[in-house]
């Protein structure tokens, strides 16, 4: 069913794999995502981020498109519909329109202030039964027009916001949004096994950014506590380049090509199966 992300993701972090958190724009990439986990057997978190939230129509259009999808299109997986990167007020928001689970992204908040928020936004949402995810440190990189400095979480800072009742904790360790530059060094995993030891391996951690980042990177993070993996951009690469090639040879649909239906296919396509490749590679297909 239609559920919140606590159950999964514990289950993820005991049996040492990671669920999938993958970013939703529209009606056909939520399809394809939903298409993705039914055929991999695997859950997975539906998520939109506040810029795609306001793009679709708001919190309710997003989580009540999500429900009915899962009715209409008969998906059995557990499919948990998430808050990407939220402000507090639209971290309410979602929590009373139907969505399952949130993550208020108070990094850019003096650290005193994202942890007294995050706790307050703890008890409401046991209230409601939804999950909530928070950040320290923060993630490099610009998603939806938001500059991310990229700072590496400090251990202290992990082990106070662990400690407020959250399901999953995001913990900056030099991970950033969209491509990674030729140069990049490489994740802190150094400092990921500090948190993880730190938060006496309880702490179910997510890391966002996963898109471009090597397999054998993202395989250590879970190896070290990592269960929720965040893919946005690697979606709409696979949707792009499949777009871009479909139109660039002009084939021709009995010359109605330009029904956005057929048009649209290609693409919608390539990111179902780079969800599917993920599925993989995280290690939570036949997990549902
Ligand atoms: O919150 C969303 C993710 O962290 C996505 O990052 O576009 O690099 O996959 P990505
Ligand atoms: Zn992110």
């Amino acid at each position: 069913g239609i559920v919140n992300a606590s159950e999964m993701i514990a289950q993820a972090h005991a049996q040492g794999y990671a669920v999938a958190h993958f970013n939703t724009n529209n009606l056909e990439w939520t399809q394809a995502i939903l298409r993705a986990a039914e055929s991999q057997k695997a859950p997975v978190i539906i998520a939109a981020s506040m810029g795609a939230i306001k793009y679709m129509g708001g919190t309710k259009m997003v989580a009540d498109m999500v429900r009915d999808l899962y009715e209409s299109m008969a998906i059995t997986v557990p499919v948990a519909i998430h808050l990407d990167h939220g402000n507090l007020e639209m971290a309410y928001q979602a929590m009373n329109d139907g969505f399952t689970s949130v993550m208020f992204d108070g990094s850019d908040l003096p650290f005193e202030e994202n942890l007294r928020e995050t706790k307050a936004l703890v008890a409401k949402a046991a209230e409601l039964g939804v999950s909530v995810e928070a950040e320290v440190g923060s993630i490099g990189g610009v998603e939806d027009g938001i500059v991310g400095l990229g700072e590496i979480a400090d251990k202290q800072q992990v082990v106070e916001m662990a400690n407020t009742g959250i399901d999953m904790l995001a913990a900056g360790i030099g991970n950033i949004h969209g491509a990674y530059p030729e140069n990049f060094a490489g994740l802190d995993l150094g400092a990921l096994t500090e948190f993880e030891a730190a938060t006496r391996h309880e702490m179910p951690f997510v890391l966002h950014g996963a898109s471009g980042l090597p397999e054998d990177e993202i395989q250590t993070a879970i190896t070290l506590g990592v269960a929720k993996i965040n893919i946005n951009s690697q979606l709409q690469w696979a949707f792009h380049n499949a777009l871009r090639e479909f139109i660039v040879s002009d084939r021709d649909l009995e010359g109605t090509n330009y029904d956005p239906r057929k048009l649209l296919r290609s693409g919608v396509e390539a990111a179902q199966q780079a969800a599917e490749e993920m599925i993989q590679m995280l290690g939570s297909a036949n997990k549902a």
